[in-house]
């Protein structure tokens, strides 16, 4: 592979191409991740994925990735503080992939600190997801060494901001930008490397690859989709997730419902109503990537669905976007 084109995140994480296959709850399994490392992209492991959903301990769930590719792999870490035996969960976690040798970080939702300490002792790097200055500036206080840019076309928790308005906004703060959002399609990654940005995460496109553990229907739904086709649920977890209004969603809704808005709202039942939401999500999300519409039809996607033509293998997605990149000098 031509390696003569790098950008601020290619060399400091050494990789080839600018191209992150994002975590992603319940679609990461260590194939995916693994194929998109090897084809000089980075897989981000999402340990609750790879322990509750593909059923790998995350020790062993690292070392089978290591099987197939020595490239580097990354790790999100999403260091929401509300339910204590989490956080605890979360640190032993960090540890594990840090003693796996992992040393590219991504961190989401509340304070990254605890986690730039313990990687940086250990001279990795972490990256925190934002979507507005506000958030950024805070991770940059706590220390982290980029920013993963989530704008208003995500798939999972989308932003508010443009893919350009997000990179304005942000441009002068100094560290190296991450496009998260809309990118389905080679002319697409090589248009948000053309704004400025040092690289681009990606989700959606990497649910339809062979690679991919889904079922073979949420692939096609994805593949089938059109923009319009996505839709914002709060009914899923009580915060906005983009999903593909399916036959499934159009019967419940897509409102959380008087007393379910009640209860998150108040103070005393918040985080409780959270943790409950938060627990049926994972369980919903995780049969419905594994057994299809047998299950429900209830499908996570962001609006690059309009990008997907096909399922194809991970490696031939990250050489066709690295192609665009390169010829887009
Ligand atoms: C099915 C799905 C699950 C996701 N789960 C997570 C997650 O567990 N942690 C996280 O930080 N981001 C998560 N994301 C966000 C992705 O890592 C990435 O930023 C996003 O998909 C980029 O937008 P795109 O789908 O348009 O490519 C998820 C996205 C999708 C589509």
């Amino acid at each position: 592979m031509d390696g003569s084109r790098s950008t601020p995140f290619t060399s400091r994480v050494g990789v080839e191409v600018p191209l992150i296959c994002g975590a992603m709850y319940p679609c990461s399994n260590p194939e995916l991740i693994a194929a998109v490392s090897a084809a000089g992209g980075i897989g981000i492991v999402q340990p609750l994925s790879m322990i509750y959903v593909h059923g790998c301990e995350l020790r062993e769930g690292l070392r089978k990735i290591r099987e197939i590719t020595d490239r580097p792999i990354g790790f999100n870490a999403i260091v929401e503080k509300s339910v204590k035996a989490y956080e605890d969960r979360m640190r032993r976690w960090v540890d594990v992939a840090l003693e796996e040798g992992v040393r590219f970080f991504i961190t989401a939702l509340g304070n990254p600190r605890w986690v730039v300490d313990a990687v940086h002792a250990a001279g990795g790097i972490v990256y925190h997801d934002v979507t507005e200055r506000r958030w950024a500036e805070k991770a940059l206080a706590s220390g982290v060494d980029g920013l993963i840019c989530v704008n208003e076309r995500a798939g999972g928790h989308a932003g508010e901001r443009s893919a350009a308005a997000l990179y304005e906004e942000l441009a002068d703060l100094d560290v190296p930008l991450i496009c998260a959002g809309g990118i389905g399609d080679p002319q697409t990654f090589a248009q948000v490397l053309g704004l400025g940005y040092a690289g681009a995460q990606v989700g959606t496109r990497f649910i339809a690859t062979s690679e991919c553990h889904a079922h073979d229907e949420y692939k096609q739904a994805i593949v089938d989709a059109a923009e319009d086709d996505i839709v914002l649920t709060v009914k899923l977890s009580g915060v906005p997730v983009s999903v593909i209004n399916t036959p499934f969603v159009q019967r419940v809704g897509t409102d959380a419902g008087p007393i379910a808005r009640r209860l998150l709202r108040w103070r005393r039942t918040k985080h409780w109503m959270r943790s409950f939401y938060a627990l049926r999500a994972l369980r919903q999300l995780k049969h419905a990537s594994l057994e299809g519409s047998a299950y429900r039809d209830y499908w996570q996607a962001g609006k690059s669905v309009a990008g997907v033509e096909r399922v194809r293998p991970a490696a031939e997605i990250v050489q066709s976007f690295a192609e665009a990149w390169r010829a887009s000098r």
